[in-house]
């Protein structure tokens, strides 16, 4: 077993996958652009220093504070709503940026994991913690200016509360919190350029710590009824008219209930859905979309079930 088998996932960037990945998510280019700057000054030394010195002759005491916050990134929100993929291909415009040659991706999903023995879950982080200060060390130049990259992704992240509540050893019971805040630490220590992305449904269930460290905490959202109707336009070119495209996106809105489709539901069941209805010998009708509409029900939010919040 190789060190990088502890993860679910390794990706090496820039890939075309991941840039068509990236470049497909709707609504979030307020993000894009914020992330990839903040995510540009985290992994280059330096960038700041310069830019102050260009800008006011002198390094602004700032940018110390700046340089010193940890590499954390939060990702939180509804189901479907793009932060798995957000986070595994944002490396890839970072990678083709001229800064950074290479960014490799290392996820690991803690729903699936750690739900064994005590301890479990602590012994994961912190090893995943080595491997990415390890691999990080490596992209790093003789010169101190890093050549490559890493971002690990922490997926599911919830689950390191629910291991919290279960747990019944009370010595045990922050462990896994812990070494996820010593991880997150020691990357701010050493400077290196790695990053950590959290992505969670459930933000409050994070520890205030965890939270506290997070240079970027975004939410994201379900789709409006603007980027519904782009999402069915770009899959549907000139199929449809105008008001059924419009109507379509109402449709998949809240429409009665109190939460519309996800961008999932538009993408990976209502879109396929009338595709796999008309083949092979129909063509894409607005009263087949509608039919197919019909049987297709917009995934519940996060945490309620049959219309009731779970605390
Ligand atoms: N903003 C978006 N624009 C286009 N496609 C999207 C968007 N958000 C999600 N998708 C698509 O929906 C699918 C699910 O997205 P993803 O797995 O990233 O969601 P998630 O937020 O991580 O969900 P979960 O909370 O269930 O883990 C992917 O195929 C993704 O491409
Ligand atoms: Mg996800």
């Amino acid at each position: 077993m190789t060190s990088l088998d502890l993860f679910d996932d390794v990706k090496e960037l820039p890939d075309t996958d991941a840039a068509q990945q990236f470049a497909r998510l709707v609504g979030l280019d307020r993000l894009k652009e914020l992330l990839l700057k903040e995510v540009r000054l985290l992994l280059v030394p330096g960038l700041l220093e310069q830019w102050s010195m260009d800008r006011h002759g002198s390094v602004l005491p700032c940018i110390e504070d700046f340089n010193r916050r940890p590499p954390l990134l939060v990702f939180s929100g509804d189901v479907g709503t793009g932060k798995t993929t957000l986070a595994n291909s944002f490396g890839d415009p970072i990678a083709r940026g001229g800064d950074i040659a290479r960014v490799t991706v290392l996820r690991l999903s803690l729903i699936t994991r750690g739900r064994g023995a005590v301890g479990e879950m602590t012994r994961l982080i912190s090893q995943a913690f080595d491997e990415v200060g390890a691999l990080a060390r490596k992209g790093v130049n003789a010169n101190g200016k890093p050549s490559s990259a890493v971002v690990f992704v922490i997926d599911e992240a919830d689950a390191l509360a629910e291991t919290r509540a279960t747990e019944q050893m009370h010595h045990e019971d922050r462990a896994g919190v812990n070494a996820l805040i010593r991880g997150i630490d020691q990357l701010t220590q050493e400077r290196l350029p790695a990053l950590v992305v959290l992505c969670t449904n459930r933000p409050e269930s994070l520890d205030p710590a965890v939270l506290r460290r997070a240079a970027v905490h975004y939410e994201f959202k379900r789709p409006s009824k603007e980027q519904r109707e782009s999402l069915l336009r770009e899959a549907f070119v000139n199929v449809f008219s105008d008001s059924q495209y419009r109507e379509l996106a109402r449709l998949t809105g809240p429409n009665g209930r109190d939460y519309g489709y996800t961008f999932s539901d538009v993408i990976q069941r209502f879109i396929p859905g009338i595709v796999r209805d008309a083949f092979p010998d129909k063509e894409v009708t607005f009263e087949l979309a509608l039919s197919v509409l019909e049987q297709v029900e917009p995934t519940q939010p996060f945490g309620i079930t049959d219309g009731v919040r779970k605390l």
